[in-house]
């Protein structure tokens, strides 16, 4: 049997982490989030969860992972000598095949969105009304279908080859490049006529704008956008040697997904304003509004173009930690079989997701629930299984794991500003998480 798996360096675990966090999360998801469920006043309280109740777990999930050092259907066990704490880790694993089968699916229509723009380049497309090009483009089951089928097989090509090979190296350049061009993307959209009120309307919280449903929304959107609640990122950390610090890793990549989300809300809203269309459009919001920025700068296609292909790098990047998490387990992290689990898992999520694929077109009337298939999975996975599954982990984490060993993990103790972070940080993950996930739960209910 092969050893586990190790990432080669500090920033390569670092880069692999913030690339499974960093994905449609924030930048698909987050501004169609805000644009429905209040705006400034969903940002801000997006910020609170991410810092007082995702950081903390965040943390968990990586002293967790590194200090089990195995595959999360067996860390809870393997740590406490308790098997039905394995539990959490199984659930982790249907979340996020659940959640690859519909990741796919917008994975797909950045795909379709490379091919148009390029096609575009060659003068082989007229039409410049996206919403429509969007509708077309998702609601036709052959580029749903196709485009969903390429977004898992790269991920699989990628993952079969195994974490450090294939996640590391790209990461270094794509991430920072992705940032780049947010930053050109912003510079155009909030130097639009008219952009103001967008960047008031996202920047300025206005906390009536709030609802129960929204704060539930935000809760879930911070565990979707930082990779928690499945143990990915416990997977991830697993992968760790002692000397990385973790506490500084987790801080990073809280904040460079709160940059990127933020990077992405301000790329959008203004332009909404400006181009009179409404926040409120739910997934086809970054497909419609973004082409339009691009078209107004110049040589905003070929722009456009290299966006795509950091966006669907970014993709890749998450899906690839989902996927792992299933192989990890299936695997028990012996590199033999990786290549043909990694092409059986990656075969039954595309059927499993293929009612998501077909949700905007042949399957469009088919609701229940809160919406279409496509509707219900997402629902289900950030707003049921994530909480659920990151409820276990704090509760794991502050209730059943040694404290003693967790503060040996965490390393912080020699200075007095250590001290007091990792006291606070335990007392939230023991008494305040669990509370906040299972109240916001029941408010949701009421
Ligand atoms: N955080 C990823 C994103 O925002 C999605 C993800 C969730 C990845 C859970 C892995 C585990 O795109």
């Amino acid at each position: 049997m092969k050893n586990l798996s190790q990432w080669s360096s500090n920033i390569g675990f670092i880069l692999a982490s913030a690339g499974s966090a960093i994905g449609l999360g924030a930048v698909w998801k987050f501004p169609y989030m805000a644009g429905t469920y209040g705006g400034g006043a969903f940002l801000l309280i997006f910020i609170i969860f991410t810092l007082l109740v995702g950081l903390p777990l965040l943390l968990s999930e990586f002293v967790l992972g590194r200090y089990g050092r195995t595959y999360s259907t067996n860390i809870f066990k393997k740590v406490s000598g308790k098997s039905s704490f394995n539990l959490i880790g199984w659930l982790g694993n249907l979340t996020v095949f659940v959640l690859f089968s519909f990741y796919s699916v917008i994975g797909g229509w950045i795909i379709l969105y490379i091919i148009r723009t390029l096609l575009d380049s060659f003068g082989l497309t007229q039409s410049h009304d996206y919403g429509h090009v969007f509708n077309d483009y998702i609601s036709n089951p052959l580029y749903s279908l196709a485009s969903q089928f390429a977004f898992i097989l790269f991920t699989v090509i990628i993952v079969s080859k195994g974490v450090e090979k294939g996640i590391e190296k790209a990461s270094k350049v794509m991430m920072p490049l992705l940032f780049i061009s947010f930053v050109i993307i912003i510079i155009r959209s909030v130097t639009l006529d008219g952009a103001v009120e967008g960047i008031q309307y996202f920047l300025q919280p206005k906390i009536s704008d709030l609802s129960s449903e929204g704060i539930l929304y935000a809760l879930g959107q911070s565990f979707f956008a930082l990779s928690l609640g499945t143990c990915g990122m416990m997977t991830y950390a697993s992968y760790l040697n002692r000397k990385t610090n973790i506490v500084k890793s987790a801080n990073a990549i809280v904040w460079m997904n709160i940059a990127v989300s933020i990077a992405a809300g301000l790329a959008i809203f203004p332009a909404i304003f400006a181009f009179g269309l409404e926040p409120n459009q739910g997934p086809g919001l970054l497909f419609i509004v973004l082409p339009q920025v691009f078209d107004q700068m110049f040589v905003g296609q070929l722009f456009y173009l290299l966006f795509l292909i950091l966006f669907l790098f970014a993709a890749i990047t998450s899906s690839i930690s989902l996927l792992e998490l299933n192989i990890s387990n299936i695997t028990k992290n012996n590199n033999d079989n990786r290549k043909k689990w990694s092409y059986i898992i990656g075969g039954l999520v595309f059927v499993f997701g293929i009612p998501s694929a077909l949700s905007n077109g042949l399957l469009q009337n088919f609701t229940f629930g809160v919406g279409t298939f496509f509707d219900n999975m997402d629902y289900l996975v950030a707003n049921v299984l994530m909480p659920i599954g990151a409820l276990g982990v704090t509760i794991f984490v502050g209730h059943i794991f040694n404290k003693e060993t967790i503060m040996k993990e965490l390393n912080m103790s020699d200075t007095k500003k250590g001290r007091i972070f990792v006291n606070v940080w335990y007392f939230l993950v023991k008494f305040v998480l669990p509370i906040i996930i299972i109240a916001v739960f029941i408010g949701q209910l009421l």
